[in-house]
């Protein structure tokens, strides 16, 4: 049976797999996001959005961050010599963000004077010191990203939470939202439509384009890990997207069989890296899951893949956009679309990121 793409038969149709909502908001800036939406364990919450059970005197919190402050300036030099690691900045960067983020009351810190603080005054925590020592020592002795320590990444305008198994949200990603937009001005078939993220990860761009679509538009974001898909069906439960993103568990079209010929649009920033290259990679990459990595022999095998089923899977007029590693991988997927899926597409575009390399190849099905 084929998806119809009105918003309550599509509800209807995917209402067993719409996440349960536990709706106890709270307001992070100007969006409206859920504290607790899941069953995750204190461990796997992002450190902001944890209660401040715990608690340090204002002059032991201070010792943490000059030894931390040390520990960061004489490793960042090596980092970056290494393999173009965070240098020292970053990391002194990184150390105000995580105490931001321990502390119940980041002011405390910013504003106090450390030769006139009171060495008793107690400041509210939400990690216990011991363990903001054992975090800032893994990410400087281990090298572990520090989005994987404090629990989140921050990506266009939402906080997204991320933990070791899902690969952390790039800044060039958030580009792929901007193409959707563009894509869907004007066009109110694309912007009510029924919408695919192949390989979701922590669901930034099955929510970032959520919250752009008009009200009958939906998404159905996959991935095959289930860690992907624990920590993708939080992130769309805080911001309360539950209506509008659906997340499945597997391969690529796999859990979408009964939308084929229905889908308006497919985005995807699938695994590009040729598998020669991630040895290579930069230290902190290597804890990311290698599934979300490694593209294969020349990193291209599930772009054509994604390609290749796009040319079934999209209703005619509609719009994709693929992530690629590159000019190569861009003219290599542009050609293919030209000549072995001829005439499926038309309107195939490179597009470069905000840093100027070809990075993404869009374009409609045929009508
Ligand atoms: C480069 S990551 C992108 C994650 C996310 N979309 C982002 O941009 O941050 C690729 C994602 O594809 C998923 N993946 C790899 N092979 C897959 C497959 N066969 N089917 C579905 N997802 C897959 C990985 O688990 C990973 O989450």
């Amino acid at each position: 049976m084929k998806l119809s793409l009105t918003r309550t038969s599509l509800s209807s149709i995917l209402a067993p797999l719409l996440c349960n909502s536990h709706p106890s908001h709270r307001p992070i800036s100007s969006l409206s996001v859920s504290h607790r939406p899941t069953s995750l364990t204190p461990e796997t919450t992002p450190l902001f959005l944890r209660p401040p059970t715990s608690s340090a005197s204002l002059s032991d919190l201070l010792k943490f961050r000059n030894w931390a402050e040390t520990l960061s300036s004489s490793a960042g030099a090596s980092f970056s010599a290494q393999d173009n690691g965070p240098d020292t900045h970053l990391l002194l960067r990184e150390l105000t963000w995580l105490l931001e983020d321990a502390l119940e009351n980041p002011k405390t810190l910013a504003y106090c004077n450390p030769s006139a603080v009171s060495n008793d005054l107690l400041v509210s925590l939400r990690t216990d010191l011991e363990e903001l020592y054992t975090l800032w020592k893994q990410r400087i002795d281990e090298r572990r990203p520090f989005q994987y320590i404090v629990g989140c990444e921050h990506w266009r305008d939402l906080v997204l939470g991320v933990r070791e198994g899902v690969l952390i949200p790039r800044p060039e990603t958030e580009q792929v939202v901007e193409l959707v937009s563009d894509a869907i001005k004007g066009n109110d078939e694309l912007g009510d439509g029924l919408w695919a993220d192949l390989g979701t990860g922590s669901g930034a761009i099955a929510i970032g384009i959520a919250r752009i679509l008009r009200d009958r538009g939906m998404v159905i974001a996959t991935d095959l890990s289930p860690v992907a898909v624990e920590v993708a069906s939080f992130n769309v439960q805080r911001y309360n997207l539950q209506d509008k993103v659906v997340i499945r568990q597997g391969s690529w079209f796999g859990p979408l069989k009964e939308a084929e010929g229905d889908l308006v649009g497919i985005v995807s920033n699938p695994p590009y890296i040729p598998t020669e290259h991630i040895n290579g990679l930069q230290a902190e990459v290597k804890h990311e899951p290698r599934l979300a990595l490694d593209g294969g022999t020349d990193g291209i095998g599930d772009l054509l893949y994604l390609c290749n089923g796009a040319v079934s899977m999209l209703k005619p007029g509609g719009f994709f956009a693929f992530e690629t590693n590159g000019e190569k991988q861009c003219k290599f997927l542009l050609d293919y679309m030209e000549t072995k899926v001829k005439g499926s597409f038309n309107d195939i575009n490179i597009v470069s990121d905000f840093a100027g390399i070809q990075r993404f190849v869009t374009g409609f099905r045929t009508r």
